[in-house]
């Protein structure tokens, strides 16, 4: 079956941004669908001509890009019918995600695809009251997702390689850098090993090892700097697996291996330290400094990603 009408489930941050990302290919005609309209197109546009200010797209592709894009609030049978692939970006609720997938499959076709952009949830959950398990993966997106390339597929216990490999490519040929989780894992692929650096990171600082800037400083100028081009496995590689094996053969032993959070995130939630939401987490923030470093990781990525600094 080939994919033209893409419903996106969910119009907040993500399906907003998830529905920008299909509306590149010209082959896709996209309704955002979600249960109150508040100013999506609007908010939609405002997002497109961001980019447009930033240099990354030109007026006129953003214009033709947002002639793709729809708005509604009544999922009508016939919008449905004609629907060939969905992702559902509603809140992280599994009760809510379960009930709009059984929802879809009496109102769409039986092989209509079926994508759920959950952050933590597992996708064989999701699709427990999905009779045709085998169109169904997750496509787990990550924010914003109009800019980070990564989307991890991730294969639910009933899911086809084949849906798997159509929902790949179809997130190729809209210029993501998509990737198959085979299984069905807490953390899928990136924030497992996302997380487990945290996990040092803050054991570092709870140990007194290091202070919480040091931490930061030590990953931005070392194997921070030079992950993008080298990550670990190629890295590995690099310097040898015979060594890494020598290095795991005696470090493994004396890295934090808990499998609850850490004493010292529980200590700054008793005391309310929550970053940038309460103004104090592992360092002080105030309106300008948040600012500045929402500013600051949105100029990166668009140096790294499309080679343009803003002035
Ligand atoms: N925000 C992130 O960084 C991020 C990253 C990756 C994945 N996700 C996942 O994406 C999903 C959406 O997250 P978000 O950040 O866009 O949330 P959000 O709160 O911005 O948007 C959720 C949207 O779902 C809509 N909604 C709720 N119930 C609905 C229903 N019954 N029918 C139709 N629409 C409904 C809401 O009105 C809202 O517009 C979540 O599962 C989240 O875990 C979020």
């Amino acid at each position: 079956m080939e994919v033209k009408q893409i419903l996106v489930y969910g119009a907040g941050l993500m399906g907003r941004g998830i529905a920008q990302v299909f509306s590149r290919n010209p082959e896709y005609s996209i309704v955002l669908y979600d249960i109150a309209d508040n100013d999506v197109l609007g908010q939609v546009r405002k997002e497109m001509m961001s980019f447009v200010d930033q240099g990354i797209v030109d007026a006129d592709t953003a214009e033709q890009q947002l002639s793709r894009i729809s708005f509604t609030t009544g999922l009508s049978p016939e919008l449905c019918q004609k629907t060939d692939l969905v992702v559902e970006a509603v809140f992280e609720n599994m009760e809510l995600k379960q009930s709009v997938f059984e929802k879809l499959e009496i109102m769409c076709r039986p092989d209509t695809i079926f994508c759920t952009n959950t952050s933590v949830m597992s996708p064989t959950e999701i699709s427990a009251r999905v009779k045709h398990k085998e169109r169904f993966v997750g496509t787990h997106f990550w924010n914003p997702a109009t800019l980070i390339p990564l989307v991890e597929v991730v294969k639910a216990n009933g899911s086809s390689d084949e849906v798997a490999q159509q929902v790949y490519d179809i997130l190729e040929k809209v210029g993501k850098k998509p990737v198959i989780c085979q299984r069905d894992v807490p953390g899928f692929i990136a924030n497992r090993m996302q997380h487990a650096l945290w996990r040092e990171a803050i054991y570092i600082v709870e140990q007194g090892i290091a202070d919480a800037e040091t931490v930061d400083k030590a990953v931005k100028y070392s194997f921070g700097l030079r992950l993008p081009q080298l990550p670990p496995l190629v890295n590995s590689d690099l310097v040898g697996t015979d060594l890494t094996y020598n290095i795991h053969e005696y470090i493994l032993k004396y890295l934090c291996s808990d499998t609850t959070p850490s004493p010292l995130l529980v200590k700054m939630k008793e005391e309310n330290k929550m970053g940038f939401k309460s103004g104090e987490g592992f360092f002080k923030w105030d309106d300008e400094s948040i600012a500045a470093e929402r500013k600051g990781l949105n100029d990166y990525l668009i140096h790294m990603l499309y080679k343009k600094d803003k002035e």
